[in-house]
């Protein structure tokens, strides 16, 4: 299983003191040592974590490939047009989420994904498309030309949360009303869907990945998804690392996804 490591939370972090450290362009070096596969980041249309010069000097010097997960704004597609990483995921994105929250509506957004597309690959940037585990979104990502999705785990991870810890804060409120019984069904019933979202994504010829709130507790089922062939994951892998140092964090993620 590849891994890409979202490396955004180390300029979160530096962000809170606005100065020059801890600085994401240092991660590049414990990745590549560690044995990760890719380097994920998201440069938001707020900043709140990368800038624009992080991602140059980030994707200048990588000595792995680069997947920049951005919205389909004019301006920022422009924007990763110029900087020519390996790779974009287009996201939904609002301003005002914590976090990206739900796949992106291929469907309501044919035409405007499809002009993104189309201008991303003549820049030779790879495209993949950050989509709900949902069979209707699957077939229109197939049909408007990827080649590469990643599936939306959000909800999966949420109700693991939700059914072992005592975390009560959005979004795990939505579950408030929930049983344990009930807890542990919705779970299965979502890495199910998971499950039949990505061979549908395999049988439609496309290649999958997922992320998205995968922990060191809830990856291993994830993982063992056969049609799945890369995880990106971030919030979870920077947070261990306080403990752990990032190399450290990293090598034990990737022992969990094999
Ligand atoms: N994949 C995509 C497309 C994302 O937008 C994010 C969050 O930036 C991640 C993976 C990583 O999510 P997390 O930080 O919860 O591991």
């Amino acid at each position: 299983m590849k891994l890409g490591v979202n490396i955004d939370h180390i300029a979160t972090l530096r962000n809170a003191r606005r100065i020059n450290e801890p600085d994401p362009l240092m991660a590049l070096h414990f990745l590549k040592e560690a044995g990760a596969d890719q380097v994920t980041i998201h440069l938001r249309e707020d900043r709140r974590h990368i800038t624009d010069f992080d991602a140059k000097r980030i994707i200048e010097n990588s000595f792995l490939p680069v997947n920049i997960e951005c919205s389909i704004n004019p301006e920022i597609i422009d924007i990763i047009c110029k900087l020519k990483p390996h790779r974009a995921t287009l996201v939904p994105e609002k301003r005002e989420e914590v976090t990206t929250e739900g796949g992106l509506d291929v469907i309501r957004l044919e035409k405007e994904i499809k002009n993104v597309i189309e201008k991303l690959k003549e820049n030779e940037i790879e495209v993949s498309l950050f989509i709900d585990p949902d069979f209707e979104q699957i077939k229109k990502s197939a049909e408007i030309g990827v080649e590469l999705i990643e599936l939306h785990t959000g909800k999966y991870a949420n109700l693991h949360l939700a059914l072992n810890t005592n975390i009560n804060q959005t979004p795990f409120k939505v579950f408030e009303k929930f049983d344990r019984k009930t807890l542990k069904k919705e779970l299965e019933l979502e890495l199910k869907l998971i499950k039949d979202a990505a061979k549908l994504g395999v049988d439609l010829g496309l290649e999958v990945a997922a992320g998205h709130g995968l922990n060191f507790q809830n990856v291993k089922e994830i993982a063992n998804i056969k049609e799945i062939i890369e995880l990106n994951i971030g919030h979870s892998i920077i947070a261990n690392s306080v403990f752990l140092g990032l190399k450290n964090a990293i090598i034990k993620m990737k022992e969990l996804i094999g």
